[in-house]
């Protein structure tokens, strides 16, 4: 797994698994010194791409090191500061997305325009949302295991789920009766006031009933209890029915990340869509 840690006061995630360096948390002090220590790591551990959210007043400092936006989401931090998803690529192979991707990819963009007003279409009456608690840990892990073949992030190991539960991250279930059926998690930001809506997972017998979007629906209701300003999320960018279910939840798409994440066996370009729950004026 790749690993996370501090420079400073900023946090970044590296490692070969996803073969970049992710800059997660930039902090104040570190704005000027950070790209260049980014570069240099890249360099040395032979990464082929660093990937960096970077608030808007920051991203000056990063262009004069050819950081390019690959996402830009408003309001992000604290409902005011805008927030970059900058890339920089040490190998140049790494930027280039293969035509018929990039023609798919497209393809679903415009596919997510042409379903954002379309009906839920949410057709298990039977299943039943819940906030998934310790006692669910095992069976969360086995479900991101039978769906996910690599993830960015450990989430197939017991361990991580529950110091993470215990952290800021809420994690919640569809049931059809005992067996959890799909998951996703909420990873909040209180100080910042957002929340990432990630790690959607639906078991394959019981895809195409928009199990996304109920679990979905349900977690906005929680998060609007908690005075947080914006959801978004980070979405694969070949996946037709994940950027479905952002689009017909009313999220915005923010732009598209170039072979950005291991997910699925492999290295892919992903989506960012945004959705403020909180009046912006
Ligand atoms: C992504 C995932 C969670 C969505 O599951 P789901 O809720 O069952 O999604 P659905 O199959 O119901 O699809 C949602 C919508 O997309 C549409 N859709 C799905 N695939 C489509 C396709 N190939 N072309 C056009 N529309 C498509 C569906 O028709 C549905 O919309 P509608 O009901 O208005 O017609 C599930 O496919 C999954 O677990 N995938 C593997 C894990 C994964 O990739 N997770 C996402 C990580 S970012």
């Amino acid at each position: 797994m790749d690993k996370v840690e501090k420079i400073g006061a900023s946090l970044i995630q590296h490692g070969k698994l996803n073969d970049r360096i992710y800059l997660m948390r930039l902090s104040e002090r570190e704005v000027l010194d950070l790209p260049s220590k980014l570069i240099n790591l890249a360099k040395e551990k032979k990464y082929t791409k660093i990937f960096a959210k970077v608030p808007s007043p920051a991203v000056q400092h990063f262009q004069k090191y050819d950081f390019f936006k690959e996402a830009y989401v408003p309001n992000f931090f604290h409902g005011k500061t805008g927030l970059y998803f900058l890339a920089k690529y040490i190998d140049p192979n790494r930027a280039e997305i293969p035509l018929n991707d990039r023609l798919e990819i497209h393809k679903i963009i415009q596919l997510t325009k042409t379903k954002r007003d379309a009906p839920d279409n949410i057709e298990q009456e039977n299943v039943a949302v819940r906030q998934l608690d310790d006692s669910d840990i095992t069976i969360l892990t086995q479900l991101f295991k039978s769906v996910f073949k690599t993830y960015p992030f450990p989430i197939f190991d017991g361990d991580y789920i529950k110091e993470t539960m215990t952290k800021n991250t809420r994690y919640f279930g569809a049931f059809d009766g005992e067996k959890l059926v799909a998951a996703a998690s909420a990873d909040i930001d209180f100080a910042e006031k957002n929340v990432e809506m990630t790690d959607f997972a639906v078991t394959p017998a019981f895809r195409t009933n928009n199990l996304a979007l109920l679990l979905l629906q349900y977690m906005e209701d929680e998060m609007r209890k908690l005075d947080l300003n914006m959801l978004y999320t980070i979405a694969r960018a070949l996946s037709p029915a994940m950027n479905i279910t952002f689009a017909k939840a009313g999220y915005y798409f923010a732009g598209t990340l170039k072979n950005n994440t291991n997910i699925g066996g492999k290295i892919e370009s992903m989506n960012v869509w945004y959705k403020f729950i909180k009046d912006q004026s």
